[in-house]
């Protein structure tokens, strides 16, 4: 178990108040992961543990960045279970191919029979669980996978995790952690004044989406409060980068941009999102694994609180910068107005200060060297997001956006 004076260590690493933001980000992110996990490997070698994680959904947008970047600072394997929806895909690994390091698993978390089969095989020190249907506007038109996969596939899983758990030595039992990875969307909507949200605010879904969120939350909650699972939570706000499925709306934006296509923006797009970069998500979530307290809920963010109008605009300006069009006429010319989504929520606005005050976690990027990266990459993967297209995805893309959009009726958010 890691020491309150561990912590404190982290949150004193030399010059961290002094040096300008981006870097203090990066040095204390940095600092932090790479600090614990050594403390861990330590740890855990005296004790003769296996040292391995197990991640869910890692074939996904987060997920997949969070593998990569996790065998990028460290060697320790991880077990990598997904069921391989429209959203799971493992043209995101590439670059794994071939490390032993990365160990997939095509499966349910909701199949608990192979689930435990896989934990007492692998014998993780911690289970991650980024696994869920994802999608806002999926969980209207269909919201009966959501509460499968999020609600039932979650409490599965957590029978198992428990299961697994309960038989580990004393030792290794302490040393355990189940991290959820939730999202600010539990927390309902804010008004234009309201302060951003903390930890402390309460659970007022409005989609089936964050309700099934929600209610997987309570369940991780409930397990730790009734059976001492060590648990940890982060709810996070929107995130953007590498491997982004183009339904959401920074990648659709790009892509259907570069498609001469209409650039769908719901209702006035001043819906407000705070929008951080993904590998920032991925540090936070290292950063709350090897050091956040049993119980504890985190909130990250980006401190990015911006109009959805203001980030097509945005991807536009880049657009016109790195992918001139030939008639000179800029993307934004592209954009179209459409009906909004029925109980849109307004505002999102995360206060990330408990993360950064406990653990010492910042994000490393701006939203503009954020945005800017993610415009590179889409540009620099034409393959990705051709491989993407001709799948699945251009079925629900004919069924739900090309109809309705021209008949005003819906378009694509977060
Ligand atoms: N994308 C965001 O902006 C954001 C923000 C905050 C929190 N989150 C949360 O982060 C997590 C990951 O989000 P994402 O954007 O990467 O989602 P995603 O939809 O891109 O990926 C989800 C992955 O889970 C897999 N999956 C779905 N059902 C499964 C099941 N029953 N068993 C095993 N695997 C299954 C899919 O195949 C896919 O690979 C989710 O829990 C989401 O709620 C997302």
């Amino acid at each position: 178990m890691i020491s309150r004076a561990c912590k404190r260590l982290v949150l004193h690493l030399p010059d961290a108040a002094s040096t300008e933001r981006h870097e203090t980000g990066a040095s204390i992110t940095q600092s932090c992961h790479s600090f614990f996990r050594e403390l861990n490997k330590v740890g855990a070698l005296q004790k003769g543990h296996n040292m391995s994680i197990f991640v869910t959904g890692g074939a996904g947008f987060i997920g997949s960045n969070f593998v990569i970047d996790w065998l990028a600072a460290s060697d320790e394997p991880v077990v990598n279970l997904d069921k391989l929806t429209y959203a799971g895909n493992l043209q995101n690994l590439t670059s794994l191919a071939g490390d032993s390091r990365h160990i997939f698993e095509h499966g349910d978390i909701g199949d608990t029979a192979r689930v435990s089969q896989l934990l007492a095989a692998h014998r993780p020190r911690a289970v991650l669980n980024f696994a869920a249907e994802s999608h806002v506007d999926r969980s209207i038109h269909g919201p009966g996978e959501f509460i499968q996969t999020n609600i039932v596939g979650t409490f599965a899983l957590l029978e198992s995790v428990r299961a697994y758990w309960g038989g580990l030595d004393a030792s290794a039992k302490a040393d355990f952690r189940f991290l959820h990875v939730s999202t600010d969307e539990v927390y309902g909507t804010l008004s234009r004044t309201d302060p951003a949200f903390t930890e402390a605010h309460r659970y007022q879904p409005n989609s089936p989406y964050s309700a099934s969120k929600a209610a997987s939350d309570h369940l991780v909650r409930a397990y730790h409060h009734t059976y001492g699972l060590p648990v940890l939570t982060t709810n996070c706000s929107n995130n953007y980068g590498p491997y982004h499925f183009p339904e959401k709306l920074i990648p659709l934006m790009i892509v259907n941009a570069l498609a001469g296509k209409p650039l769908p923006v719901y209702g006035d797009g001043m819906q407000v999102r705070d929008w951080l970069y993904v590998k920032d998500h991925c540090s936070a979530i290292r950063c709350v694994l090897e050091a956040g307290s049993l119980g504890e809920t985190y909130n990250v963010g980006g401190w990015n609180e911006k109009p959805n109008i203001e980030i097509v605009h945005a991807v536009c300006a880049l657009l016109d910068e790195l992918r001139p069009k030939a008639d000179g006429s800029s993307y934004a010319t592209q954009i179209a107005y459409v009906k909004d989504r029925p109980g849109h929520d307004r505002r999102y606005a995360i206060d990330a200060r408990k993360l950064e005050q406990e653990l010492g976690w910042r994000p490393l990027e701006t939203f503009d060297s954020g945005i800017r990266k993610t415009v590179q990459w889409y540009l620099g993967n034409p393959d990705w997001v051709a491989q993407v297209q001709s799948g699945a995805y251009r079925q629900w893309v004919q069924t739900q956006y090309t109809e309705p959009v021209a008949k005003g009726v819906l378009a694509t958010c977060i």
